[in-house]
């Protein structure tokens, strides 16, 4: 995660400003340096043999250059500053934002799409070049939004909608991080941004507005994935997650499309079959403190299950 290359125009205000305060800076550090290599070595009375300058009790214009220079310093990093600030908290989004409702939540991200129909986690598709409106919620305590290379942090308190509206401008895979301690698993509530073209975005949004994938379909180990439906339906998973068409219950990350992300467990693990398995048998030893509890699976059942949620594309 960096904030020095910036990636959205949210994300090159900031950077800007950075630099313009870096520039000031540098600018005191070089004052600041010259003149004590001056004292050092021009002014010392050892170096020249010379007797002590008269101590001087008052001096006018000194002290108006000494209070009157850091003001104008002060005030030409206030000014960007302020003009940052509002320009980044605009009141509205502009009319073609594409709104995305992020839900906090204890080591999770939930994400909408109220316009597309479409609920994922842990992972965001953005199109490239257009305004997005992120309206921030949290489902239980205050978490903080942040994805360095396409902007500022912004808290996610309970009760309350923040918001963050931007232009993801190039196209990548962008990491996300919770940055307000939030509890056991903090470090572990990371997500990803992905910033597709306008065609990828569609295709995309396409995929995920479509149907789960049901099992006995002619795909490979069919059987295998079937049994794997089963152990779903059958066990606590339809208790706490959403698979369109055979659970709908909200307290877990909605699983519809699982198999199309990259990543699991609040984006900590890549989603492999091994890391899938691991996470089946036991979350909170992976993830201190998950809410998802070790619900005492056999290898047959995870292995079942695995083949099945890595079908559900
Ligand atoms: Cu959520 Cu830290």
């Amino acid at each position: 995660m960096t904030t020095m290359a910036p990636k959205s125009d949210f994300a090159e205000w900031t950077h800007t400003l950075y630099l313009q305060v870096i520039g000031w800076d540098s600018l005191i550090l070089a004052i600041v340096v010259v003149a004590t290599l001056l004292a050092l070595f021009r002014y010392s009375t050892r170096a020249r043999g010379r007797e002590a300058p008269p101590v001087s009790r008052e001096h006018l214009a000194l002290e108006v250059t000494w209070t009157v220079g850091p003001a104008l310093v002060l005030l030409a990093i206030a000014i960007p500053t302020i003009r940052t600030t509002f320009r980044s908290q605009p009141a509205d989004a502009p009319a073609d934002a594409l709104e995305v409702k992020v839900t906090a939540h204890q080591w999770w991200w939930q994400v909408d799409y109220p316009d597309l129909e479409i609920t994922t986690a842990n992972e965001i598709h953005l199109p490239a070049g257009r305004p997005v409106r992120l309206l921030l919620e949290s489902a239980d305590v205050i978490h903080s939004f942040w994805v360095p290379q396409l902007g500022g942090k912004r808290d996610i308190i309970p009760g309350h909608t923040n918001a963050i509206t931007l232009v993801p401008r190039v196209p990548g895979m962008y990491l996300g991080q919770c940055a307000e301690f939030c509890g056991l698993s903090h470090a572990n509530m990371r997500f990803r941004v992905f910033v597709d073209s306008p065609t990828q975005f569609a295709a995309w949004s396409t995929q995920q507005t479509a149907p789960a994938a049901v099992p006995g379909r002619p795909v490979e180990a069919a059987n295998f994935v079937e049994a794997g439906a089963r152990v779903y339906a059958t066990n606590p998973c339809v208790t706490c997650h959403t698979i369109s068409g055979v659970s709908t219950q909200r307290i877990g990350p909605d699983l519809t499309h699982f198999g199309s992300r990259t990543t699991l467990a609040g984006g900590t693990l890549d989603n492999t079959s091994a890391n899938l398995a691991a996470w089946l048998r036991d979350p909170p030893a992976l993830k201190p403190g998950a809410q998802m509890p070790n619900l005492g699976l056999s290898a047959q059942q995870i292995a079942e299950l695995v083949a099945y949620l890595e079908s559900l594309k």
